[in-house]
């Protein structure tokens, strides 16, 4: 049996690139640590998110990068350090590390089901994650997640959040007698239910807060970035031309308000028949436009599948009934370039949009 040289294995595994950094674990520092027993090798290294596809990745350097000293065995233990974004010091939610909002131009394009099935897919990828429904007059998580229910309040100030598939959840269906009912609210009165939601609810320690937006480019992003820093938008389309005016206007928005954008999800690109034929239904190239108009990846596309919207109506995400389904799959793997991007923005600009220009907002309101 020989034995190996702790020093060449130590700078062997230093040497490994980070994907999403792209720098070498001795510039990062996340080589955590390292025993060397005879021809065994164990060391411990940090990843700045939870995909599972970065790990092995960075599991397939590792083996790279000691193949020549030919250890008998390796193993590599993770430890997941989720960047957070900038908190101001009057931040409602301190200790959520990130605010992703999903954003589209116009309702109906998929939103709250990218939404959903994004949380959920990154609550199994180990994450603590939260949902926020956050279209006060069309809530659509609960039918969506399958919950109803009233929160509970301890003290008559703070709201617990409901739990399912181990995320928290808060909507304002849940305060509804009927969840289907309307909801007329008037300006104030929605900036107040908003702030409270936000504020109010127990959201603990989270990775991830998604928050559902309404549609449109209206005033709950800009209401939410006004109150704390947003980690950034990911901007739902489907692939059609008419869609896409709106869709520039919500970026636009963002653009203004310094709301990073962290990507673009299409929607609905197309139609797998029986005979494995592809249609694309609605046209194609919507992604790709919003994608440059927005200078954001496209993250990925979501074919239309019968079984997302019969899953989304009886309260069983695809990415929780059928993981491995297409649309599950796609879904799944937008949620592992969402974590990556989130942590390398982290990286580069270390954190979260910019508090919005209060001369932006004002303008932001007339020109609505
Ligand atoms: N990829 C898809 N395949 C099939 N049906 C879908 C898909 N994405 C969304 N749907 C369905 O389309 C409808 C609108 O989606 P929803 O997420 O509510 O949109 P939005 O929140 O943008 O208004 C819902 O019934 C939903 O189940
Ligand atoms: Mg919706």
């Amino acid at each position: 049996m020989s034995s190996l040289d702790e020093s060449a294995v130590r700078s062997a595994l230093e040497g490994v690139q980070d994907p999403v950094f792209e720098k070498s674990l001795a510039e990062l520092g996340t080589l955590l640590d390292l025993k060397v027993e005879g021809d065994s090798v164990r060391c411990k290294v940090a990843l700045g998110s939870p995909s599972e596809t970065l790990r092995d990745k960075v599991r397939e350097r590792i083996d790279a990068a000691l193949a020549e000293l030919a250890p008998r065995h390796v193993e590599v233990d993770w430890e997941v350090r989720v960047p957070t974004r900038e908190t101001v010091s009057d931040d409602p939610i301190p200790t959520v590390k990130n605010v992703v909002l999903v954003m589209s131009g116009k309702g109906g394009v998929g939103k709250s089901t990218v939404a959903t099935n994004l949380a959920l897919a990154l609550r199994r990828l180990g994450s603590r994650v939260g949902i926020l429904d956050a279209d006060l007059y069309g809530p659509s998580i609960p039918t969506m997640m399958g919950i109803n229910g009233h929160p509970a309040s301890k003290d008559g100030k703070t709201i617990v959040p409901l739990q399912r598939f181990g995320l928290k959840m808060m909507s304002v269906g849940f305060l509804l007698e009927d969840p289907k009912q309307a909801v007329i609210w008037r300006g104030p009165m929605l900036h107040g239910a908003l702030q409270q939601f936000v504020r109010d609810v127990e959201w603990g320690d989270l990775d991830y807060l998604v928050v559902d937006l309404p549609p449109g480019t209206g005033d709950v992003a800009l209401t939410l970035a006004q109150k704390m820093r947003i980690t950034g938008v990911v901007v739902v389309t489907t692939p059609q031309e008419v869609a896409l005016a709106d869709v520039y206007k919500g970026v636009s928005m963002c653009q203004k308000l310094s709301i990073p954008i962290l990507g673009v999800v299409e929607n609905m690109s197309w139609f797998t028949d029986p005979s494995g034929q592809r249609h694309e239904l609605f046209g194609s190239g919507g992604g790709e436009k919003v994608a440059e108009m927005a200078k954001a990846p496209l993250l990925g596309q979501i074919p239309i599948d019968p079984e997302v919207r019969k899953q989304g109506d009886e309260g069983l995400p695809i990415v929780q009934a059928a993981p491995s389904s297409p649309a599950g799959d796609a879904l799944h793997r937008i949620a592992e370039k969402l974590v990556d991007l989130i942590a390398k923005a982290h990286f580069d600009r270390t954190g979260g949009s910019k508090a919005p220009k209060a001369e932006n907002a004002k303008r932001l309101r007339i020109i609505r």
